[in-house]
């Protein structure tokens, strides 16, 4: 099996974008294409997943053949087809799946199965060539916050996780609470640039039986309520600082839990990902806490936090060192685990 000049043909549909990607070595992207659904489903104020999957079909075949056209190879220069199988909207993930065993099965290429989440710690492998496991990872993005202990390629230790909405899940409701729309996330971010970051003291939750662990639900109560009683006092709502504060008890949280990760494991590097991690004031708190700490700091570039293609031609590199494969039999696996 060749160990250099490995291109690898990745494919992600795992919610609403259709992206392919064409990525050298695990580390080189050639091309990085996505084709966003956030227009369609902004009419709705979130993702509906029925909507996700006929979009998915229409645009996979067009995206794959950009892939490839602009990295400038064909199928033949391919060594390997990647897709991630889950955790994601299982509609949405059969379209990729299903797109990836075709290409490999007509263009005898093999098989590789990605975690979505282990694409999303790799996207850090790709602009940080130096980078190299173990390292600490908090993967804070739609639908997962975990706290990861990357002990090797492919060996993940979960140290914590949310026990209830993700904290990407959290800017969403917050958002559509406040009248911000749909995504929330950089909606909110840009809000709280006009707002007091300490002008309404909401919670900064702490889950008692489980360290690591993270639990956002309550701080959204606690924001909806907030909003309430404004209504019922006839008070006029400060939007900027309600969205400053939130994302300030967020920021508190998940640092406070990566700083307590870094000293019992004296961790020498710690990264973010996920489409959080492009949170501009979350990456400037990270980098002050791990430069107090000594850490080195690593996050991927936006456009690598938010779901693409490349971060799992990242993931599939190694996985194709250790011969890794899939079968042709390989499903849409919903609800996967990490580790
Ligand atoms: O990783 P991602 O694209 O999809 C999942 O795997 O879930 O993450 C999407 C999430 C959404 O909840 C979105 O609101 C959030 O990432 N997000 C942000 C920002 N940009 C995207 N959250 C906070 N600040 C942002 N700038
Ligand atoms: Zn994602």
């Amino acid at each position: 099996m060749k160990k250099s000049d490995v291109k690898i043909l990745a494919i992600e549909s795992s919610c609403d974008e259709t992206a392919a990607a064409v990525v050298r070595d695990g580390r080189d992207v050639m091309s990085n294409i996505i084709a966003s659904q956030v227009p369609v489903h902004t009419l709705y104020g979130g993702v509906v997943p029925e909507i996700a999957s006929r979009a998915h079909i229409e645009k996979i075949n067009s995206v794959v053949e950009q892939a490839l056209y602009e990295a400038d190879v064909t199928i033949g220069d391919i060594d390997a087809v990647a897709v991630t199988y889950g955790p994601g909207l299982v509609g949405a993930l059969l379209v990729g799946v299903a797109a990836a065993k075709g290409i490999a099965f007509a263009a005898h290429k093999p098989l590789i199965a990605v975690h979505h989440i282990e694409g999303h710690i790799s996207a850090n492998y790709i602009e940080n060539k130096d980078l190299e496991p173990p390292f600490l990872c908090l993967v804070i993005s739609g639908g997962h916050t975990h706290l990861v202990r990357v002990a090797d390629y492919g060996k993940y230790e979960v140290l914590g996780a949310t026990r209830d909405d993700a904290a990407g899940e959290a800017f969403d409701k917050v958002a559509r609470a406040i009248g911000l729309g749909y995504p929330g996330g950089p909606k909110i971010e840009k809000c709280a640039h006009e707002g007091d970051a300490f002008a309404i003291p909401f919670p900064k939750p702490k889950v008692a039986d489980g360290e690591y662990d993270f639990s956002f639900s309550g701080l959204k109560s606690a924001v909806l309520n907030y909003l309430n009683s404004c209504e019922m006092k006839g008070e006029t709502v400060n939007t900027a600082d309600v969205a400053a504060s939130f994302q300030e008890s967020v920021i508190e949280v998940l640092t406070d839990r990566a700083r307590m990760a870094i000293d019992e494991f004296s961790a020498d590097k710690f990264a973010i990902a996920g489409g959080v991690a492009s949170n501009g004031t979350l990456r400037t708190a990270m980098e002050n806490m791990c430069a107090e700490k000594g850490v080195k700091f690593y996050h991927p570039s936006p456009i690598f936090c938010t779901d693409n293609a490349a971060m799992i031609g990242a993931a599939a590199f190694h996985q194709y060192l250790a011969g890794d494969f899939a079968g042709l039999d390989l499903n849409a696996i919903p609800n996967l685990k990490l580790g």
